[in-house]
């Protein structure tokens, strides 16, 4: 037997798919309020959301008949008939947000038009209106959200940690507030105030101003206007890609999106600029006839569709291609002009470059187990590095050995290197802290601060002594022992490392959490070794036990004999 569903129960299963967590429904009254016309708009939350997310704007207000009906379902201001689907400008027209919010909470809503005398206030709780009442409120809207998921305990149940929904908050939050640089917002959490943002002429400033100024002076105007769709914003240097997961924002006609597919053209032209698992960082607003949009397809509508995907695609591809190309983001001689080996250099005509390295290698501390093409060859003696005549050719260190020719990736070897240095430490139940001798304050992105305070305890097992200091700040006291207390090193290392915690890279065991810290500190080394380093570095790479292989995988090193390089010429 089919039964229709009564409004209440409809409107508690429509909410699974408006409110996620306490985010959403941030956002959603965010939304409404830049919607309604506000340029001042207050959040306060409380305990992460779970208690408290009032959302206070100076917008246009309610009547009385309004702010009753609000809270039904399809009750919507913002279109009128199925032709206004077709060029939707607001953030809202589904007539469900507060229907759905106001299903799974306690809602108190306070809302005064301009030209009215008095307010009203109505008090809504499991879609039923419990109190009506004339009152007097600031004009534009108040609307407070209490006790989120209180008559629905299992997805209560599944809410996060409050770090963790705070960080959601944060999020969301920076969504919305960076695409209207002209109003105000702030957001408070349990009394104190994380964000201030006041209203600015330039989209780059509310960058700014929620992101901190050191990553605007990373970025390089976006700009292209076609018939399809108009291109700007801002991208990241790809030097500075190691810090910025979290700063990708896609906006299309104002409102955030999701798109893996615009996300990877972004991203193309940054292939070859970017070592892997770094994402650039981008602020970009793709502009667009709403009629070739369809926003309708997600619930939360943060997934959009394009008609002329494809062409979009390619020309996002081309303005962030010319903007790298613009500000000589792109190398021009290490990868374009220059081949990566130089193997003139060791030709016949330069019989003086080819010094025949000393041989020094014990076969017991070089288990060259992998297979492979060169498997035959790495059972040959290595060459020692004490007097080894080598250079360094981008990524890689090229030495000559009676053999042939070795390659070394510098990546690699550092993460080996690393890696055997870390563990002994790692496997301590107490890892050994170096205090530094000055705390070290770093600035952190919005999330990566709330993932680093979320994750306090993880950077102690790594031997990091970290401390919340508030303000997206974090301080170090103390660092894993035998690693270089240079603080560009170490503020970056911490970035990688929390972008590994993102990816789920961490607290599996103890070798993985190893190999991780050696990746991330070898990630956060971007200068090339000089002649006398690559010497040490090599030699402390043959002194390793697995010595061949990466910690992460992969080879540390590869020999072309002479025979292929015979065959090559
Ligand atoms: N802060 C506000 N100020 C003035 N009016 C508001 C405010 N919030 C909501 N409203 C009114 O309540 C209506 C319902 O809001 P609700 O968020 O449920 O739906 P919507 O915004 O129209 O669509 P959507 O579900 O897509 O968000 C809105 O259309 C608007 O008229
Ligand atoms: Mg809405």
């Amino acid at each position: 037997m089919i039964n229709v569903l009564p409004g209440n129960l409809a409107n508690l299963i429509a909410a699974g798919e408006v409110v996620g967590r306490p985010a959403s429904v941030l956002k959603e009254l965010m939304e409404n309020s830049i919607d309604a016309g506000a340029d001042n708009i207050s959040v306060y939350v409380e305990d992460a959301g779970r208690t408290v997310i009032k959302v206070i704007d100076n917008g246009s207000g309610m009547d009385t008949e309004d702010a009753k009906i609000c809270f039904e379902r399809h009750a919507t201001s913002k279109i009128s008939s199925p032709e206004d689907l077709e060029k939707i400008m607001s953030y809202g027209f589904r007539g469900e947000a507060l229907a759905s919010i106001a299903a799974v909470s306690r809602v108190v809503l306070k809302t005064r038009r301009e030209q009215d005398e008095v307010g009203v206030e109505v008090h809504c709780t499991q879609s039923q209106i419990q109190l009506c009442q004339q009152v007097s409120t600031p004009k534009g809207c108040i609307i407070e959200v209490r006790d989120l998921f209180y008559n629905t305990p299992a997805r209560r149940k599944f809410l996060k940690t409050e770090a963790a929904e705070l960080r959601h908050i944060v999020q969301e939050f920076g969504r919305v507030a960076l695409t209207r640089p002209q109003i105000a917002f702030s957001l408070t959490h349990n009394n104190k105030q994380l964000y201030n943002l006041r209203p600015v002429q330039m989209f780059v400033q509310r960058i700014a101003d929620f992101c901190g100024i050191s990553l605007v002076k990373e970025l390089a105007a976006v700009s292209t206007d076609t018939s399809l769709v108009n291109v700007s914003g801002f991208v990241g240097n790809p030097t500075d890609a190691r810090k910025t997961l979290g700063n990708q924002y896609l906006f299309v006609n104002g409102r955030y999106f999701r798109s893996p597919y615009i996300h990877k053209a972004i991203c193309r032209p940054y292939e070859d600029l970017l070592k892997e698992g770094q994402t650039p960082s981008y602020f970009l607003f793709l502009d667009a006839d709403p009629s070739r949009i369809d926003v309708n397809i997600h619930p939360a509508k943060t997934e959009v569709k394009f008609e002329d995907e494809q062409m979009i695609f390619e020309i996002v591809t081309a303005a962030v291609r010319q903007t790298l190309a613009r500000n000589a983001f792109t190398p021009s001689i290490d990868f374009e002009t220059a081949p990566t080996i130089d193997f003139p250099a060791i030709s016949k005509e330069a019989p003086h470059f080819v010094v025949p390295p000393k041989i020094d290698f014990d076969p017991l501390f070089n288990p060259f187990d992998f297979d492979g093409p060169h498997a035959q060859v790495q059972q040959q003696p290595l060459p020692s590095s004490n007097s080894m005549d080598l250079f360094v050719q981008g990524k890689y260190i090229i030495a000559q050995s009676d053999h042939g020719l070795m390659i070394v990736s510098v990546q690699k070897a550092r993460e080996r290197v690393f890696y055997d240095s870390f563990f002994p430490n790692l496997a301590e139940k107490e890892p050994v802290v170096e205090q530094t001798l000055y705390p070290m304050t770093i600035s952190l992105s919005p999330e990566n601060h709330f993932l680093a305070i979320e994750n306090i305890d993880v950077f102690g097992r790594f031997g990091f002594d970290l401390r919340d200091l508030g303000q997206n700040d974090v301080v170090l006291y103390g660092l894993p022992s035998g690693m270089s207390c240079e603080r560009k090193g170490v503020e970056d290392t911490l970035i990688e490392l929390l972008s590994a915690l993102r990816r789920g890279l961490i607290g599996e065991t103890i070798a993985q959490d190893t190999a991780t810290l050696a990746h991330s500190a070898a990630m956060s080394m971007q200068n090339m070794p000089t002649k006398a380093e690559a010497q040490l570095l090599v030699k402390e790479l043959m002194d390793c036990r697995q010595c061949a292989e990466a910690p992460t995988g992969g080879k540390t090193f590869t020999i072309i004999t002479n025979e292929e390089i015979d065959k090559l010429i």
